[in-house]
């Protein structure tokens, strides 16, 4: 019988990360496209370390995995991941942590432009013909000189506050658990009342973690007091705007647009009135699906399975559970 290390790949990763296992003299791998959690099931039960992506790691299937010891997450957030168990079974989890934050920030960034220069009509002015129109197009807006406020200063909003920076932006951090000096030193403001600050803000980005804290923190009653002209993007995790108080606030002009690359559910349901709103520009969860992004991903993934087995894993890739 084989002494490998068996690695599970939950859900295809770049083929730099294969290439990493192909290599390895002591892992044997497979890569699992069928999510099916009776699927899964019957592959999990003998992995000692496993890859994964979105999919749902539930509490069932940690509990069929003996032998599992590491669950690599490929990105950053873990939510999918049934931390209960894991840390009843002493697992250690670990996520891509150097890999994300740039293209994440990038993405951002890539919305604010679209959104306030009104791409999708300015675009479709010109290929249909109605370039004459340009005079009575509805005005876009600058970023030079406006408010915005980062919601989470961790890796990725740290990334995001240098872009707004080189655009001229006046940024406002709202992070409690990070401290004013690092705030500062990149040339931010902490600011402690969300509600408050909120108010006066043209633009508001998300950087948290999804949780019960969290979960629904942009609703109706916060997105009324926020600026006619405001702009928010949520490329963190869906669920943190009410996406109905979100529509709402959007066809009463209470705000100006919206940027959402991520969803309550993912894929949305059909008949998610966003998907017909003009005023949101959506993406389907690929913040982080730059070719670079993606191959530093499927790399780091590996590469936390291999240094986990050769005592040498980066402390600050675990997450405490
Ligand atoms: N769209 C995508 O493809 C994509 C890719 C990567 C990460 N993400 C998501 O982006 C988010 C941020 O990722 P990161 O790598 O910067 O994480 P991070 O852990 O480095 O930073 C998160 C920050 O949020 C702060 N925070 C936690 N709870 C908060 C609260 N209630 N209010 C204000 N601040 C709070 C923490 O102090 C921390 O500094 C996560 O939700 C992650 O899942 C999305």
């Amino acid at each position: 019988m084989s002494n490998k290390k068996k690695i599970l790949v939950i859900q295809p990763i770049h083929k730099a990360g294969i290439d990493l296992l192909e290599k390895h003299p002591k892992f044997d791998f497979e890569v699992i496209e069928n999510l099916d959690a009776s699927n899964i099931n019957s592959k999990i039960s003998e992995c000692d370390a496993l890859s994964i992506r979105t999919a749902k790691l539930s509490a069932a299937l940690i509990e069929e995995a003996k032998n599992l010891k590491i669950i690599s997450r490929h990105g950053v957030g873990y939510d999918n991941i049934d931390t209960e168990a894991s840390k009843r079974k002493n697992i250690t989890l670990t996520i891509t942590a150097n890999s994300n934050a740039v293209a994440v920030a990038e993405h951002v960034m890539f919305m604010l432009l679209n959104i306030s220069k009104r791409k999708e009509m300015y675009d479709s002015s010109v290929k249909s013909g109605r370039f004459d129109e340009r005079n009575k197009l509805p005005k876009t807006i600058e970023l030079w000189n406006k408010s915005i406020l980062i919601a989470g200063f961790g890796r990725i909003g740290q990334c995001l506050i240098k872009r707004c920076k080189g655009f001229e932006m006046n940024v406002f951090v709202y992070d409690p658990y990070i401290s004013n000096e690092i705030i500062e030193n990149l040339g931010g403001k902490k600011v402690d009342n969300l509600a408050e600050t909120i108010k006066s803000m043209d633009a508001i980005s998300l950087h948290i973690p999804l949780n019960n804290e969290t979960e629904n923190l942009i609703n109706y009653d916060l997105l009324k007091t926020m600026k006619k002209n405001c702009i928010i993007i949520n490329a963190a995790r869906g669920g943190i705007i009410n996406e109905e108080d979100l529509n709402k606030a959007l066809n009463e002009n209470l705000i100006f647009g919206a940027g959402l690359d991520v969803f309550t559910i993912e894929p949305p349901s059909k008949d998610n009135p966003l998907l017909n709103n003009p005023k949101v520009m959506l993406s389907p969860h690929t913040a982080a699906f730059t070719e670079e992004c993606m191959t530093r991903m499927g790399k780091e993934t590996i590469q936390n399975i291999i240094d986990f087995f050769d005592e040498k894993l980066d402390k600050s890739k675990i997450i405490k559970l």
